[in-house]
């Protein structure tokens, strides 16, 4: 494109993008970033749309343009013309399912189409139906570059990722450059994706993500959303079915509890032996159940996690 300084590929402090070298790089994770050294040159980071975890003097709609234009001020300090990329994750799954504020996804796009910036929409959580919507671009009204994938894929029966690539990008690959000189022993396995195609079809014959868009999403969403009337319970966030709580020692102000009280883990602990399995991120508890989730299943969450921070909150005052 006669652009060959543009390299630098920006991110977001606590994203998810994967283990290997650049991907964990390409991620936020600063205890991952501190075991080995990175992240490696061209990648940088900037806030992510964290709302809950801000101070909340702005709004949740102030707060999603301030973070986006974050991405604008980092473009104008490294200079547009050495900016190839944004990637972000729709919604952030292991930093927190961080479901950014409305007005976030269209700021960024705003910012990536004025400045020729690529982005890149790591759908690896999202994509394939978690949202009710086929993609967590759909949902966002976003028009990625590019989007990563895996997970639902093939709803882990086998394993299976990629990367999906926008003609816009294509084109210029196979016209320009005439070939792309990457791939790997086991790219367009056979097996696995016979088994992606299978589980496609099979998405699509139950309508799991319309059941996700009008059914079970909405009806586990609203007992989400009342688990916020808990003592314990900061906040509440769900789309689709993907959802996280705060776990807060105090609700007016918030406060958080000591790092050192591991009240979140100690939460899944109690949960888990109720059968249930969340996972904890500091005292953030996040939830991303099975598209087939029954609503009987769904009561069963609920009340499960209900008692069992009535079991936290004993635990933590005795
Ligand atoms: C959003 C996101 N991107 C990328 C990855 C990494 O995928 P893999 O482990 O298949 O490399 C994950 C894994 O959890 C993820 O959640």
């Amino acid at each position: 494109m006669g652009q060959p300084e543009r390299h630098t590929i920006i991110s977001r402090h606590n994203a998810y993008h994967g283990s290997t070298v650049a991907a964990a790089s390409l991620g936020g994770m600063k205890p991952m970033h501190r075991q080995s050294g990175l992240p490696i040159p061209g990648i940088v980071h900037v806030d992510q749309p964290y709302w809950f975890g801000s101070d909340r003097s702005l709004t949740p709609d102030e707060f999603g343009l301030v973070t986006a234009r974050a991405i604008e001020d980092k473009i104008k300090e490294l200079g547009a013309d050495k900016v190839a990329a944004f990637i972000g994750e729709p919604i952030q799954g292991a930093g927190g399912v961080i479901v950014p504020p409305d007005s976030y996804w269209p700021e960024v796009q705003r910012i990536c189409d004025k400045y020729g910036i690529l982005l890149i929409s790591d759908e690896v959580i999202t994509g394939f139906g978690r949202l009710g919507e086929w993609f967590g671009a759909d949902y966002f009204g976003t028009r990625p570059d590019f989007m990563t994938i895996a997970k639902g894929v093939t709803s882990g029966y086998l394993p299976l990722g990629g990367v999906f690539v926008s003609d816009r990008v294509a084109d210029v690959l196979i016209d320009k450059g005439g070939e792309f000189f990457h791939g790997y022993t086991y790219s367009g396995h056979p097996v696995a994706c016979a088994v992606a195609i299978a589980n496609i079809k099979l998405i699509q014959r139950e309508n799991l993500v319309e059941r996700i868009k009008t059914d079970i999403g909405p009806y586990l969403q609203e007992k989400w959303r009342a688990l916020g009337e808990h003592a314990l319970v900061g906040d509440t966030r769900m789309v689709g079915l993907m959802g996280a709580f705060e776990i807060v020692k105090n609700k007016d102000p918030i406060e958080r509890f000591e790092e050192k009280q591991g009240a979140g883990a100690a939460f899944r602990d109690l949960l888990i032996e109720d059968g249930v399995c969340m996972r904890a991120v500091g005292d953030t508890i996040i939830c991303a159940p099975p598209f087939i989730l029954s609503h009987a299943e769904a009561d069963e969450l609920i009340d499960k996690t209900i008692a069992t921070l009535d079991r936290l909150k004993k635990a933590l005052s005795a």
